[in-house]
Parts: structure tokens; C-alpha cells; sequence
């Protein structure tokens, strides 16, 4: 079994630091031929790249709005990589080729970025100005924020395309960004742990409960932009 490092990074908005956490991950990789593990492992970096280009890119847009209009729209940033394992799952998953184009084609959650924000209409502001960036290219727009899921899940999910230099070239790599409010992300994460990890069937009554939790979340939210907005009128 072979053995990789893999690299962890939280960014903290408030904190205005980066850290690095490195996390030994063991590779259930036996059936996977060296050769494209390698080719994956080094296309990993280059992922890193963009997910680092995306987060400065979203840091500096926060920075700016503090300067003109004294308000940070991001509340703070996640970032993450995904495990050589979860690529090489969902890529089987999803039945595709096993070449490093074919999977980098389908997985295109390697590098992702999830961006809470404070209102809604910051979620709305940044993906905006993220999309009129002019080197990136908007390959996905998923909004479940106008149209959210059946159990009542919502954020607004972006894939783009991110140009990454390095030593002697330029390659694309998608990067996923998630962008949600903060009251957003409370029920998402704890019905994430509710449903995914421990892995149990939800009964129809938490169904309903877990929606109508999701309901409230919203009307928070929305309550939430009305006081803001009347605020920002008198001033
Ligand atoms: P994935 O294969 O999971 O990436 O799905 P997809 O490509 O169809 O994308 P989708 O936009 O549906 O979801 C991508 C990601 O959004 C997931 O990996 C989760 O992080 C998050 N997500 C989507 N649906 C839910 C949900 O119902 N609950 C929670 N907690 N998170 C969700
Ligand atoms: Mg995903």
C-alpha cells in the first residue's frame, strides 16, 4: 500500500493567516496503475495552485469591499483538497475512463473553496464578480439558493476553470466554490453529519424536520438582509 502526504488548508478569515496542516493518508491505490498515480499526484499540485489562486482572488475582492463600503461580504473561507482515495472512488463511481484526463474531467470538486458569507446578497455579489473575472472561465452554475433541493438544502455552487503558471508552462484545473451564508452552512454541516457521516437512514419525520429547519434558516436569513439593508438606507 502506498503512502502519501496530504495537505489540509484552512484559511481564517478573521485571523488573516494561512496555515498548512499535513495529514499522512495511507492510499488504497493497489489496482491503480503507477504510472497514473504519479500523473495524479502531480496534477494535485497544480490543483493546489488554483485553489490558492481562487482564495486570494476572493480574500482580495473582501478587502476591497472593506476599503469602500466598510463591509466584509465573506464571514470566512474553507478550502480543501480532495483525498487521492475520494477521487479515485467518485472516478469509479462515476464509471469513467481510469486516464488522468477522464478523471480530472468528471471529478471536478478536486479543488474546492467554500465561501460563507454574512447576507445573501453577498453570496450573489461575489459570485458575480468571481464569474467576471477575466481568466477564469464558468464551466457550472448550480444556485440552491433560488431552487434548493428537496430536503431543503441551499448554497450557490460554482466550478470554474483557473489558469495555474508554473515552472515551465500553464495548465486549467477546475476549482468548486460553494458559496452560502453562515446560517446556511449551521444546517448544512449538521445535517451533513445527520445524513453522510453516520451513514443512517434518515426516517421520513426527520425528513420533514430537517426541511422545516432548513425553512426557518431561510426566513432568518432573508429577516437578516432586511435590517442591513434598512441600516445601510439611513445612512
Ligand atoms: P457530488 O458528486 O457530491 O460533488 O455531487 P454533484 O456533482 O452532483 O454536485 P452537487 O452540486 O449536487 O453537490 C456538491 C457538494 O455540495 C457535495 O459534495 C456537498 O458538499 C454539497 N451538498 C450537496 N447536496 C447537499 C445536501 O443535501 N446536504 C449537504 N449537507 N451538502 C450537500
Ligand atoms: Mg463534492
Amino acid at each position: 500500500m502506498m503512502k502519501r502526504v496530504c495537505f489540509l488548508l484552512i484559511l481564517e478569515k478573521k485571523a488573516q493567516y494561512s496555515s498548512f496542516k499535513l495529514v499522512q493518508e495511507q492510499v488504497a491505490s493497489e489496482a491503480v496503475p503507477p504510472e497514473l498515480l504519479k500523473e495524479l499526484y502531480r496534477r494535485q499540485l497544480i490543483y493546489r495552485g488554483g485553489l490558492r489562486e481562487v482564495c486570494t482572488c476572493l480574500e482580495f475582492i473582501d478587502d476591497q469591499f472593506h476599503a469602500e463600503y466598510d463591509h466584509n461580504p465573506i464571514h470566512h473561507m474553507e478550502c480543501r483538497m480532495k483525498s487521492m482515495d475520494s477521487i479515485l472512488e467518485k472516478a469509479r463511481r462515476r464509471g469513467c475512463e481510469m486516464t488522468a484526463d477522464s478523471i480530472c474531467g468528471t471529478v471536478r470538486d478536486i479543488a474546492g473553496v467554500r465561501v460563507i458569507c454574512n447576507y445573501i446578497d453577498d453570496v450573489y455579489r461575489l459570485a458575480e464578480l468571481l464569474m467576471k473575472q477575466e481568466c477564469y472561465t464558468v464551466v457550472k452554475v448550480r444556485d440552491y439558493i433560488r431552487q434548493p433541493k428537496e430536503n431543503g438544502y441551499r448554497s450557490l455552487h460554482l466550478v470554474i476553470a483557473v489558469p495555474v503558471y508554473f515552472l515551465d508552462g500553464c495548465e486549467e484545473v477546475f476549482v468548486e466554490v460553494q458559496l452560502r451564508t453562515v446560517a446556511m452552512d449551521f444546517w448544512a454541516s449538521l445535517e451533513h453529519q445527520l445524513r453522510y457521516k453516520q451513514n443512517k437512514d434518515i426516517s421520513s419525520r426527520i425528513d420533514i424536520e430537517l426541511k422545516a429547519c432548513a425553512e426557518v434558516s431561510a426566513t432568518l436569513d432573508r429577516r437578516m438582509q432586511k435590517i442591513f439593508d434598512d441600516l445601510n438606507k439611513m445612512d
